[in-house]
């Protein structure tokens, strides 16, 4: 999709469709009163005979409307004024694509620019509305035989803005837009992609590609033996019951000469979760597929930076594996040396995604961070906190999780922190290891990254753990790319702050 910004009246757009937002009430936007007053009248006529209510989901397309130069004219509900928020223009997005889709206009102007959003400014609009129009539009069809390709699908989209004075400005949003949202995409289809085709192979294949794209990129796999000789015990306990080998996948970004410390991204990449010897239920077991999202959200904002070529040096580290039952597979009870020294008693397979992170998060010391985050699809019991709403957010460094939550809150793609207090640790007590691999009851999520602070004393953590936002259930089944968004933004804010 092409993307732009410009400055002008809607009535004077040679264009196939001008998008005009209509709020409750009847009441019309900027952009709709001049449309009204160039056509004498017509659309406040319409309004008045109750065609369009302006209440969210209201959508009416006209056709040759007098004094426009544009074919059609959409008028998109957007609901009452003062309630819009982040997830409503989203929405209000999506119901425009949806109408679009079927009207034949391929080249819009949209005035959607002009919503207000609660503390979001033009330029947020900019970038978000590229976000949501790219989600409205993806599928994931690569492995249907027949492709469903709309006959005369949409092309351009032209943001409106206020003068002159917003163009270069809103062009910067519009590139920051169109990178998060290839990140996005570039981390959808890799957790869409089932696990017999994305193995860690595959995932390794997949980061190596980028080096080749981007020259401050460089990829280095370790393999299973180079992890032996590491020590990664925890690790390859994992992977052990498998056919697929493991791979530790390193991706270095390098665009500050400075030597400057990197933001290290560790991403938990299990391309399929079965359990293990503690195998897990049947029901929605496919689901497990998505068990490398966070591996796929680390390649992605890698991707977004690398596109923008923001001046910063990140490190993203993936350990990745399959979780298999199989005759030598490890056994509940079994106890592995993890890089760090530290003995772990396996009490529950299930409990994979701690034991490839600890050996990774160690790995990461050489890198001198200044911070390190992970991000994985750790719990079940963050889906039980928290839901499918925000990412769970824990960590030993205070200023590093208040970025994160502030990121969250300006990109719309949220953490919300829980404790990461010692009281919990005890739970993680062995009478055999130095530590068990599960918690026992109560506080899943927290005794998760309490097993991870174990490994992570010397530098700043912070843990997302995106078990209920990486991916929808049901029939809209699928990779969300979160917290692609997120993660990016927290960048974003890092790069400002260093001007
Ligand atoms: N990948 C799962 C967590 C998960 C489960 C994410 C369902 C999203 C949906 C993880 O490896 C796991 O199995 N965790 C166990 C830990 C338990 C054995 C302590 C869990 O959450 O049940
Ligand atoms: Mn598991
Ligand atoms: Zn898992």
């Amino acid at each position: 999709m092409e993307y732009t910004v410009k400055s002008g009246n809607p009535e004077k757009q040679r264009i196939g469709c001008v998008v005009i937002p209509v709020y409750a009430s009847r009441k019309l936007s900027p952009s709709a009163k001049i449309i009204d007053k160039a056509s004498n009248g017509y659309i406040s006529n319409l309004v008045r005979r109750g065609e369009i209510e302006g209440d969210l989901g209201n959508v009416l397309l006209l056709h040759n409307v007098e004094n426009t130069l544009c074919d059609r004219v959409l008028l998109i509900g957007c609901g009452k004024e003062k309630d819009i928020n982040v997830k409503t223009f989203y929405k209000i997005n999506h119901n425009m694509v949806k109408r679009l889709q079927i009207s034949g206009a391929t080249e819009i102007a949209s005035y959607l620019t002009e919503i207000p959003v609660k503390r979001k400014d033009i330029n947020w609009k900019i970038q978000h509305s590229i976000e949501a129009i790219d989600e409205s539009l993806y599928r994931f069809n690569q492995l249907k035989s027949e492709k469903k390709e709309a006959r005369r699908p949409l092309r351009k989209f032209i943001f409106s803005v206020n003068g002159r004075g917003q163009l270069m400005q809103g062009e910067q949003f519009v590139r920051q837009g169109m990178a998060i949202s290839a990140g996005i995409h570039l981390a959808k289809d890799l957790a869409n992609l089932p696990g017999n085709l994305c193995t860690p192979e595959y995932l390794a294949s997949q980061a190596k590609k980028l080096e080749r794209q981007h020259d401050a990129i460089k990829t280095t796999v370790l393999e299973e033996k180079d992890m032996q000789k590491l020590g990664m015990g925890a690790l390859l306990s994992v992977s052990k019951g498998s056919h697929e080998p493991a791979k530790l996948i390193i991706m270095e970004y390098n665009a500050n000469d400075k030597k400057q410390a990197p933001v290290v991204l560790v991403g938990k990449g299990v391309t399929f979760d079965s359990g293990g010897i503690s195998l897990k239920p049947g029901a929605a077991m496919d689901e497990m597929k998505y068990d490398m999202c966070g591996a796929a959200s680390v390649i992605g904002v890698i991707n977004a930076c690398a596109e923008l070529q923001l001046p910063i040096n990140i490190v993203g580290i993936i350990p990745s594996v399959e979780n298999m039952p199989d005759g030598i597979a490890s056994r509940p009870g079994d106890i592995v040396t993890s890089m760090s020294g530290q003995t772990i008693e396996i009490l529950n397979t299930d409990a994979e995604g701690r034991l490839i992170l600890c050996d990774a998060l160690t790995y990461a010391e050489q890198f001198n961070p200044d911070v390190v985050i992970d991000i994985a699809t750790l719990t079940g019991a963050c889906i039980v906190a928290l839901g499918a709403h925000t990412a769970g957010l824990l960590s030993n460094h205070s200023p590093l999780a208040n970025d994160l939550l502030s990121a969250g809150k300006a990109s719309g793609d949220r953490c919300w922190q829980l404790p990461l207090w010692d009281d919990y640790q005890e739970q993680l007590k062995s009478n055999f290891a130095d530590m068990a691999n599960i918690g026992g009851k109560g506080a899943g999520t927290i005794t998760a990254a309490c097993f991870l602070s174990r490994f992570t004393k010397k530098y700043h953590l912070a843990h997302l753990d995106i078990a209920g936002v990486a991916w929808k259930s049901g029939s809209h089944k699928g990779a969300t790319g979160r917290p692609v968004d997120l993660l990016t933004q927290y960048i974003l804010d890092r790069v400002d702050e260093n001007k």
